[in-house]
């Protein structure tokens, strides 16, 4: 038989804690989850402390994750961190995370490059996208959608998108932003259908139905089970709750304890 379908949990710590702190941090989370199969749990900590905690950290439990990097492999870039000097530290990349692209202006070009460059360094990218509050409020969630799909795709080969974690993330629903709201199951299902659709759409079904498609926005350990029995949904990107070493273990277990019928 196959092997269960795995769940991603993915913490995104921001910009909080110290080097010190993340260790701590992390110390604290490593006596509390225990290493299972059918989910990983990947932290995103700050890149100033992603080479300690790359040693600290047993991988079979956690998988470590870059919250941001420059596309290009070297050169004259001041102040950019390449992935090719991350590469030994971490597995993941998030890219094209909200708060990337309308605080610090990253473009769908930019995010496009950021997908290959994961893709050419062997580190998984989870490509973030999601209307905003207005896109929504004017009936532009498809639209906002498919162009963030679409252009953030536009260098992955059929190849390659198996390599490709998807997360959902409404902007209107991140708990940063001012009236924040979680979105519902039934947006969330709308959204993970129209994705999945186009995927199918550019890479085949069988992409559409393996590729991997999480849900973030204001999740916590209340809200978790809801999101992660929604067929369709293989995980959740956790900002503020990942903080909380209470709320991020509960919701670690939560996942493990939701069945997936799924065959793919
Ligand atoms: P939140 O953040 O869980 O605090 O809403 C999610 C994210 O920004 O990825």
């Amino acid at each position: 038989m196959d092997a269960p379908r795995k769940k991603y949990i993915i913490g995104n710590w921001k910009m909080n804690f110290t080097p010190g702190e993340a260790s701590l941090y992390l110390n604290k989370l490593s006596t509390r989850i225990q290493p299972t199969r059918k989910v990983q749990v990947v932290l995103a900590p700050s890149i100033v402390s992603l080479q300690s905690l790359s040693l600290q950290v047993n991988r079979r439990q956690f998988k470590l994750a870059t919250q941001n990097f420059y596309w290009r492999d070297y050169g004259a870039f001041t102040g950019e961190v390449a992935l090719t000097q991350l590469r030994g530290f971490v597995g993941y990349a998030i890219i094209g995370h909200s708060e990337r692209r309308y605080l610090f202006n990253e473009t769908e070009k930019d995010i496009a490059q950021k997908v290959a460059a994961a893709i050419r360094n062997g580190i998984t990218p989870v490509l973030c996208i999601g209307e905003t509050a207005l896109e929504r409020k004017d009936g532009e969630t498809s639209a906002a959608i498919y162009s963030q799909l679409t252009s953030g795709l536009h260098e992955v080969s059929k190849e390659d998108i198996d390599k490709v974690i998807i997360a959902y993330e409404p902007v209107w629903a991140i708990s940063s932003n001012k009236n924040a709201k979680p979105a519902t199951p039934i947006d969330i299902v709308e959204a993970e259908h129209f994705i999945r659709k186009h995927i199918a759409k550019l890479y085949g079904k069988e992409a559409s139905e393996a590729i991997s498609i999480l849900y973030g926005g204001s999740v916590n350990k209340n809200t978790a089970a809801g999101y992660l029995e929604i067929e369709g949904i293989d995980g959740l990107l956790i900002g503020g709750a990942s903080l909380i070493a209470d709320q991020f273990c509960a919701i670690v277990e939560i996942a493990k304890g939701v069945k997936d019928e799924r065959q793919y």
